[in-house]
C-alpha cells in the first residue's frame, strides 16, 4: 500500500426531507449564486423546493441557468462576470456533473483577473476559489464530492479538467427522489461513470491494497445491481439512493486508498465527447473501456482475472488465464449494453474521421501520456479508438 492523504471535507445531507437543511446550511452567505440546467429542475419541482428554502431562510440570491451537458466556457464566463459585478460569496450548483463542474468553473473564475479558460489549459495554480454546494439531481459523475472539475471549449473542441481540493463543495443535498425524472438513458449513463470511478482506480500495480481492493469490488456490485434495477423501474427508491451515494464515493477518492490509479479510459473519453458534443461521458466510456482492456491486458492478466471473478462472480475454474480475462471483460460489455448503452463507436455514428486528431489532442499534443496500469502514447490512444470502432 502506497502512503496517502485522504481529504473529504463535504457535509453530506441525505435522504428525502435534505433540502430542508439548505437554509441553515447557507445562512451566513451574503449573496448566492444559483445555478442550474437546461431546464429538468423547473420541470420536476426541484428548483421550487431550492428557492422555497432560500426565500424562507431570507437568503438574497442571484440565477444563472442554463448549464448544458459537457458544460461550455461560454456561459462560465458570464457567471464568473455575475460574481464580480453582484459581490457573490457563495454558488449553489442545483444539478448534475455539468452544473456543479460549471459551477467550480466560475468559482475559480471569480478569484481571478485572467480568463478562467486558462488554468484548464496550463493547470497553473491559484490559492483559492469561492466556496459552493451542491444539490445534486442525477447520481453519475461524483463532482459533488470530487476535486475536479471538466469543462468543454467549443473553439477546437477541447475538453479539459481542473483539479484542487479548495473545489470540494462545502456540502451537497441528496435526496433520491429527485433522480426520479432521470431518463432510462442517463440513468444507465451515470451507472457506467459510476462503475468507471473505481475501475480507474482498480487497475494498478500496486500491490497488497486489499481493504481498499475489497471496499471498491462491494461497491461494484451493489452498483451493477441497482443500476439494473433503476434503469427497469425510475422510481424505486432504494436503487435510486444506492446509485446516489455510490456516486459520491466512488469519486472521492476511497476506492483508490493506498494505490495510483490508471485514469486513460476517462481521458480518451474527454476527447471523444469534446470532439461530439452529442457523446454523454458514460455512454463514451462504455464504448472506450472495453476498448481499453483489450488493449491493456497482458500488463498484468492477474488483474483482470480478478476483476471477472470479484466484480462479475465469473466461475473461472477451468479457464485458461486469457478465457477468465475474457469472460471478464465480456460480462462488463454486455452489462453496459444490457442497460441500453453503445458499446462501440459506430453505434454513435461516429466514424474514424477524427480519430487520430482525438489521439494527438488526448496527448495535449504531445505532452504527456496517459494512464499507469499501461502507459498510452499517440498511437495506443489511437489503437484503441480503433478497437472500439465496430
Ligand atoms: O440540463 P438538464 O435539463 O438539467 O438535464 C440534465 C442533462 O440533460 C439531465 N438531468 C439531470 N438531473 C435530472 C435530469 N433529467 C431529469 N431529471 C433529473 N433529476 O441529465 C442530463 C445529464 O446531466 P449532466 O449533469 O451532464 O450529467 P452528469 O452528472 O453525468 O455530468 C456529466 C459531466 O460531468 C463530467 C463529464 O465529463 C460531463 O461533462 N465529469 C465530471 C467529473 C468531476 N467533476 O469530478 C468526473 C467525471 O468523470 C466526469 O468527467
Ligand atoms: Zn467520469
Amino acid at each position: 500500500m502506497l502512503d496517502f492523504q485522504y481529504y473529504s471535507p463535504t457535509r453530506v445531507v441525505f435522504g428525502r426531507n435534505a433540502v430542508k437543511e439548505l437554509g441553515g446550511l447557507l445562512k451566513d452567505r451574503k449573496k448566492v449564486l444559483l445555478h442550474y440546467g437546461g431546464g429538468s429542475v423547473k420541470k420536476n419541482g426541484v428548483f421550487d423546493a431550492v428557492v422555497e428554502q432560500l426565500k424562507a431562510a431570507e437568503i438574497d440570491y442571484v440565477e444563472l441557468g442554463g448549464v448544458a451537458p459537457n458544460p461550455k466556457i461560454g456561459l462560465i464566463r458570464e457567471g464568473v462576470k455575475i460574481c464580480k459585478e453582484q459581490g457573490v460569496d457563495f454558488i449553489l450548483a442545483v444539478g448534475g456533473g455539468s452544473v456543479i463542474d460549471s459551477a467550480k468553473a466560475i468559482a475559480l473564475g471569480a478569484k481571478i483577473d485572467f480568463d478562467v479558460w486558462r488554468l484548464y489549459e496550463t493547470k497553473e495554480r491559484i490559492d483559492g476559489a469561492l466556496p459552493l454546494g451542491s444539490v445534486l439531481t442525477i447520481a453519475a459523475a461524483g463532482s459533488e464530492l470530487s476535486n475536479g472539475t471538466v469543462v468543454t471549449n467549443p473553439e477546437g473542441g477541447l475538453k479539459r479538467d481542473y483539479g484542487a481540493d479548495y473545489l470540494r463543495p462545502e456540502f451537497a443535498i441528496m435526496n433520491p427522489e429527485y433522480t426520479f425524472t432521470v431518463s432510462k438513458y442517463q440513468t444507465a449513463c451515470g451507472t457506467v461513470d459510476i462503475l468507471m470511478h473505481t475501475f480507474e482506480r482498480y487497475f494498478t500495480h500496486t500491490p497488497d491494497v486489499d481493504l481498499t481492493d475489497e471496499l471498491a469490488e462491494g461497491l461494484c456490485r451493489a452498483v451493477i445491481r441497482a443500476g439494473r434495477k433503476a434503469v427497469e423501474n425510475g422510481n424505486d427508491y432504494e436503487a435510486r439512493a444506492t446509485l446516489m451515494w455510490a456516486g459520491s464515493i466512488s469519486h472521492n477518492d476511497l476506492t483508490g486508498l493506498g494505490r495510483r490509479g490508471d485514469w486513460a479510459t476517462h481521458q480518451i473519453e474527454h476527447e471523444l465527447s469534446g470532439q461530439y458534443d452529442r457523446v454523454s461521458h458514460g455512454a463514451g466510456l462504455a464504448v472506450i473501456f472495453p476498448a481499453w482492456c483489450r488493449y491493456v491486458w497482458k500488463e498484468e492478466p492477474e488483474r483482470f482475472v480478478r476483476f471477472a471473478e470479484k466484480i462479475w462472480g465469473v466461475d473461472t475454474k477451468g479457464m485458461t488465464q486469457e478465457e477468465a480475462v475474457f469472460a471478464g471483460i465480456e460480462c462488463c460489455e454486455n452489462y453496459f449494453r444490457s442497460l441500453g448503452m453503445p458499446v462501440r463507436l459506430s453505434e454513435m455514428d461516429i466514424d474514424d474521421t477524427h480519430l487520430h486528431e482525438m489521439a494527438v489532442k488526448g496527448t495535449y499534443f504531445g505532452k504527456r501520456t496517459l494512464g499507469g496500469f499501461k502507459v498510452l502514447d499517440e498511437a495506443d490512444i489511437e489503437a484503441i479508438y480503433r478497437i472500439a470502432l465496430k
